[in-house]
């Protein structure tokens, strides 16, 4: 017997069904009640409202849990590689030998980019923030496969988008980079794989050999699992809207790429480091800084603190927090601003305003100090969370189109003017 839900108001009562999920997480099906009562819900920005139902990805924020298609973060970090992971979240299951060496070869040819994407690169100044860039180049690709313009286009060309999605997104990046500083770009060398490549179209430099350190680009490996998907995030459900009128899966992308790139979401691991070298001129004064958060009046938030859903750790940031120990001890690099971030997570862990908030570390907090660590450039970083979110994108786009999801069209309630006559502006 399926639960349901009464619902009663001016003295009616609706029955709506239950949908409970494999967690046995449960939602009031609400699809008809305006149809039946005239009646919508309203909850700004989704905090209690479930979008889709979804196969991807589950967390519980409650107690620190995620996973991928029922893999845990912890195990697919420790055990498991970012294209591997990119398989799995994006078809379902992981792959068999064969599979994943078909999936890597595939992107490996295709990580070149069409010479005339050099021509909008150039159109940008230097001072162009490398998020917007990669946003732009991502979307040309509609120019350049303009078949990928069919929403109902055959399996085969959604799996030559995907391939493209993946084997780009760091050509893209790398290229944003190199617009940024000024330097020429570098073509992607396909002896090298996932990672690798992306540092050495990076970083190499002309007439100069660039050796990839297996510590960086395993380290960048892991972190870009931890960001491959979170569920109906600001992002990805960003990509759902977009691909839901049927636009194409580089449109809608590029769409998630500018919601990531805010300072509340992905933007967060840039301002963390910012916050952090702030707190560091300022001589390293954290009370001043937490009381700074918790002044209503002061719209400083803690940057890396805080979330969404999780009410308790954030399971990628105590992986992130351990490998960035790791990571810095075997580059021998001391970073004054790691230290900083202890006292600070350390205190505000104790400060009551942010226990009765269950305000914790978020995959940002830590995360920048390793890519500052590895070399990576601090205006870089939300690129770096873009690569790494793009399987997770990828992975929904596809399963709201496979489910034929309808157009997102949420409903509002009106608080304007009632009807009024127009008024001649001789007489206003
Ligand atoms: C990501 O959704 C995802 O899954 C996102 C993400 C992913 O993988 O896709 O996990 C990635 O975006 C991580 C979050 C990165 N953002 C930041 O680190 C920015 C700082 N954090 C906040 O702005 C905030 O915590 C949010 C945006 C992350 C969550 O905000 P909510 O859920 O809308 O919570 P809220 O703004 O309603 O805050 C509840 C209370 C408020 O105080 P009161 O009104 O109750 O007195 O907590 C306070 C807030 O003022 N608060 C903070 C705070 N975060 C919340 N106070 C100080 N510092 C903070 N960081």
């Amino acid at each position: 017997m399926s639960k349901t839900a009464e619902l009663s108001i001016d003295g009616k009562t609706y029955t709506l069904p239950v949908f409970t999920g494999t967690e046995n997480e449960m939602a009031i099906d609400i699809g008809k009640l305006r149809d039946q009562s005239g009646i919508v819900t309203l909850d700004p920005g989704y905090k209690n409202t479930g979008a889709t139902t979804s196969a991807i990805t589950y967390l519980d924020g409650d107690n620190g849990i995620l996973r991928y298609r029922g893999y845990s973060i912890e195990e697919l970090a420790e055990k498991s590689t970012f294209i591997e992971v990119a398989y799995l979240l994006i078809f379902g299951e992981l792959p068999g030998k064969d599979q994943l060496q078909r999936f890597r070869n595939d992107i490996k040819t295709h990580t070149l980019v069409h010479e005339d994407v050099k021509k909008i690169l150039d159109g940008f100044p230097s001072t162009a923030h490398p998020m917007g860039v990669l946003a732009s180049l991502f979307c040309s690709q509609t120019a350049f496969y303009p078949e990928s313009l069919d929403p109902n286009r055959a399996s085969e060309g959604v799996y030559m988008s995907i391939i493209r999605s993946m084997a780009k997104m760091p050509t893209f990046a790398a290229w944003a980079y190199k617009n940024a500083i000024g330097h020429p770009v570098n073509y992607p060398d396909n002896s090298l794989e996932y990672c690798s490549r992306f540092m050495k179209m990076m970083f190499a430099l002309p007439a100069e050999p660039y050796v990839v350190d297996p510590v960086i680009s395993s380290a960048i490996d892991k972190l870009l699992i931890l960001h491959a998907d979170h569920e109906q995030n600001c992002s990805t459900s960003t990509v759902r809207m977009v691909g839901s009128s049927q636009a194409s899966i580089y449109s809608s992308i590029s769409a998630g790429i500018n919601a990531l790139w805010g300072p509340l979401h992905g933007g967060a691991n840039q301002e963390v480091i910012v916050m952090l070298e702030a707190i560091a001129k300022d001589g390293g004064n954290i009370d001043k800084w937490i009381a700074k958060a918790k002044d209503k009046n002061d719209p400083f938030r803690l940057m890396g603190f805080g979330h969404r859903v999780y009410k308790n750790f954030d399971p990628r940031a105590k992986i992130i927090k351990k490998a960035a120990d790791d990571v810095l001890g075997k580059l021998g690099v001391k970073d004054p601003i790691l230290d900083i971030a202890r006292n600070l997570e350390d205190i505000a862990l104790r400060d009551s305003y942010f226990i009765e908030r269950k305000l914790y570390p978020n995959v940002d907090f830590y995360s920048g100090i390793i890519y500052r660590a590895l070399g990576i450039p601090v205006e870089m970083f939300t690129v770096m969370f873009a690569i790494g979110r793009l399987p997770g994108w990828i992975a929904q786009w596809k399963e709201m189109r496979e489910n034929k999801e309808p157009i997102g069209r949420p409903r509002q309630i009106y608080t304007g003017q009632k009807e009024r006559q127009y008024v001649p502006i001789t007489k206003r």
